[in-house]
């Protein structure tokens, strides 16, 4: 039996619950030791595609795919106890068809054990949420700035910053929660708009770079914790870990250098099994 095995974790209904009530916890994270950090502090543990960026370089999420989110998933699993995880479904993964978007679900929700998905678009998305819904698959939704869409935005904008562009923004957002979603995220969405929506929709909506009026909180960990090398401005920096790394390692290869490093503390002495007591 696992350790962790007497702990209850968060649902999509748990959350889902949340609306309007204490503000909802979420970071992201792509491995077991991460995520058992985070598992005592956050609600909701999102595996993002942003791995592909962050873990691989990528310049984007658009080459990401579901064995990667998969491989991901499973680590995030095994860290955490408590928090929910909900995995991104990535690009090519859940567009074509629901039929399509079931297949590829179902496989990461029985093959990582994660309790949702998470899958980009509005009014474009509806039924697929409800066919997902109906069919055991808690959706998590995702409007606003959708990275998967990189190609066709033309760049990583601000959205709704002219109130003339809120009308399909908030059409997106209503279609989402009348789908079936259980929370959503709003992703670089202007204060006034982020907060009209939020009182709008019936189901929690997870801001990262929408304001405090949302009803929870996302960032990408690596983002906070100052390991990327571009953040945005609302990716709010709560450490700077890239010069301590930098310290160490720099320490690290001049002790090896040098010999100093392993010490009399890290190396194994002999012990004979057979040893004559004295
Ligand atoms: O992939 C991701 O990390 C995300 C968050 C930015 C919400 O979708």
């Amino acid at each position: 039996m696992s350790i962790q095995a007497n702990q209850r974790r968060l649902t999509a209904p748990d959350i889902r619950a949340r609306k309007g009530g204490s503000p909802i916890v979420a970071l992201t994270s792509y491995h077991a030791h991460t995520a058992a950090l985070l598992d005592k502090h956050c609600d909701l543990i999102l595996v993002g595609d942003s791995l592909g960026m962050v873990m691989h370089g990528l310049e984007t999420t658009v080459p990401v795919t579901l064995d990667m989110m998969i491989l991901q998933g499973r680590a995030v699993m095994r860290g955490s106890a408590r928090a929910l995880v909900v995995v991104d479904m990535p690009f090519g993964s859940y567009e074509a068809s629901r039929e399509q978007a079931f297949m590829s679900a179902a496989r990461v929700m029985k093959e990582t054990g994660c309790g949702a998905i998470k899958l980009e678009g509005g009014r474009r998305m509806a039924e697929t949420i409800t066919f997902l819904v109906e069919r055991g698959i808690p959706v998590m939704g995702h409007v606003g700035l959708t990275p998967q869409s990189i190609n066709a935005l033309g760049g990583f904008r601000t959205q709704g910053r002219d109130p003339s562009d809120w009308g399909p923004i908030e059409e997106d957002a209503r279609a989402v929660a009348e789908a079936g979603a259980f929370a959503m995220v709003l992703e670089a969405i202007a204060e006034p708009l982020a907060a009209k929506i939020t009182r709008q929709v019936a189901i929690p909506t997870i801001g990262i770079g929408a304001s405090a009026a949302c009803d929870g909180q996302i960032l990408v960990l690596e983002d906070m914790l100052g390991l990327s090398p571009r953040v945005p401005k609302f990716a709010k920096r709560y450490s700077d870990l890239g010069p301590a790394i930098d310290r160490a390692v720099a320490t690290y290869a001049a002790e090896v250098r040098s010999r100093s490093f392993p010490s009399a503390d890290n190396v194994y002495e002999i012990k004979p099994r057979h040893a004559k007591a004295p």
